[in-house]
């Protein structure tokens, strides 16, 4: 065993005291290397378990769910920029599990990719994930093991990292989108990964959820300025939150600092996975009534939650307080040197017919159908343990990932380990560059993204509507020599340009 090695005892032995009392089920963890921590690491126990809670309410009886210390969505946890975290995972579900950590930029073995990144956590087992926390920003933790029921089931929680030097405002809000398909007794419907869920849009429910509860009234004040960090957290839907009167600002996307902007036409589109921190002032009279909306689905947009304004306004005048946040210490692409890759995406229904665009590995639709074979990535439709690379890249250097969505779909595509600007939208070079960890693709979009390959190891990249990715809409990208990922954990250096800290 390397000193990196740790053994990681499961709580009950704690418990009783003495390993020989029987459960003494132990998990080798390998501690987050390249650790001579700074700071001892903030510790956290997340026991994922069977759990009932209230999410529609009364009369409706309590949903049987699967959640994290009994919590829908999980306890957040909420440190700062730089910060080191433990996160004791406690399996007590009735399958194995992992945790990954949406966006944060960790070491490649605290990654929580079964089979890729460490063995799946068997039921009863724990592990000990450990890292520290390079980028300030609203980060969520959900299993990458059997995502689509799991994540589905309720396992999710927000990571919430603040700055060194937060913005001003009277309060700083987490606001988790859930999704659920519910049968008339408000239980989780457990057609889990059916084809048609998968070759078209995903599981998309029947049941929205705000913070676990279907929302209805949110207690506001005239004058106050509120910073909402909006989480994503469903398999498949996608909203479009309109705001009525009220001009909120985007300030970041999946965590990283924007330039303060509306959103296109006042609506805040966020895919699955995506987050979007608003900063938005309450604009209204003391007393007063304002509806959000979701216009996503044409045909099917419904009320989401009313603002109902306190009869004692919070302050006469708005804050004027600037709102743009501190950007996080990415390493920069480098336009001129990037190698620039093509990404096809294809597959999936369209009005009854396949998509029969190229690459699709000579399938036709119904075997296609029959292996679950559904969606591909450069004529891959990955499903199972995907270990073999579709991409290999350099450490230290830029890449441009030309992104082809040639199916008649949306997909947010995740890619770990990594945020990367989004440059370009059909050719038209976005105006903001932000940096994203999952990007939406709107159907037949081509979408450009640029990054610095510089954290080692073997990244999944993958839509993040969940029965997509189990349809095989996910690959892995190899940074670096294979079996680097163990090595010291640390970025790599840029071959130019060096990483701005
Ligand atoms: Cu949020 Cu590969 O996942
Ligand atoms: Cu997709």
């Amino acid at each position: 065993m390397s000193a990196f090695d740790r053994l990681i005892i499961d709580r009950r032995s704690l418990l009783l005291g003495s390993t020989s009392a029987g459960i003494t089920a132990v998990t080798l963890a390998r501690a987050a290397p390249g650790a001579s921590p700074a700071a001892p690491a903030k510790s956290f126990l997340r026991t994922a378990a069977p759990a009932r809670v209230p999410l529609v309410g009364q009369p409706h009886p309590d949903t049987n769910v699967w959640a994290y210390e009994a919590l829908v969505p999980g306890p957040e946890i909420r440190v700062r920029r730089g910060d080191r975290i433990r996160v004791t995972v406690e399996n007590r579900l009735p399958e194995e599990t992992t945790v990954h950590w949406h966006g944060v930029r960790v070491p490649n073995a605290m990654d929580g990719v079964p089979h890729l990144t460490q063995p799946p956590i068997a039921p009863g087992e724990t592990f000990a994930y450990e890292f520290d926390l390079p980028d300030a920003g609203t980060y969520w933790y959900h299993p990458h093991q059997h995502s689509s029921a799991q994540v589905g089931r309720g396992l999710y929680g927000p990571l919430i990292i603040e700055e060194s030097h937060p913005i001003q405002v009277d309060r700083d809000l987490v606001w988790v989108l859930g999704d659920w398909r519910l049968l008339d007794d408000a239980q989780i419907s457990d057609d889990f990964d059916n084809r048609h869920d998968m070759a078209h849009n995903g599981r998309v429910g029947n049941t929205v959820t705000l913070n676990g509860k279907v929302p209805d009234t949110f207690s506001v004040r005239s004058g106050e300025r509120l910073r909402l960090r909006l989480i994503n957290a469903a398999n498949a839907r996608m909203f479009a939150l309109e705001f009525a009167e009220h001009r909120p600002l985007i300030v970041a996307y999946d965590g990283h600092a924007v330039t303060p902007h509306e959103p296109d036409g006042g609506r805040v589109v966020i895919g699955p996975a995506m987050r979007i921190d608003l900063v938005i002032d309450m604009t209204g009279k003391p007393g007063g009534r304002s509806m959000i909306t979701d216009r996503f689905y044409r045909g099917l947009e419904y009320r989401f939650v009313d603002l109902v304004y306190d009869t004692v306004p919070l302050r006469q005048r708005l804050l004027d307080a600037p709102i743009e946040l501190e950007p996080n210490a990415v390493p920069e692409p480098d336009m001129r040197s990037a190698e620039r890759h093509e990404v096809t995406f294809n597959g999936g229904m369209m009005g009854g017919m396949m998509s029969n665009r190229g690459g699709m590995g000579g399938m036709n639709m119904m075997e296609m159908m029959h292996s679950g074979k559904i969606w591909f990535i450069n004529g891959v439709a990955a499903t199972g343990h995907v270990l073999d690379p579709m991409l290999k890249l350099q450490c230290g250097r830029s890449y441009v990932l030309a992104l082809n969505n040639e199916t008649a779909w949306h997909h947010p595509i995740h890619l770990h380990g990594h945020c990367f600007r989004v440059i370009s939208r059909n050719g038209i070079p976005t105006r903001y560059r932000e940096w994203q960890d999952t990007v939406l693709m709107s159907p037949r979009e081509k979408v450009e993204i640029a990054f610095v390959a510089d954290n080692p190891g073997d990244w999944m990249f993958h839509c993040h509507i969940l029965e997509h990715q189990a349809g095989g809409m996910m690959g892995v990208i190899r940074v670096g020599e294979p079996g680097s990922s163990g090595g010291t954990g640390l970025f790599c250096k840029p071959g130019q340009g060096g990483i701005r800290l």
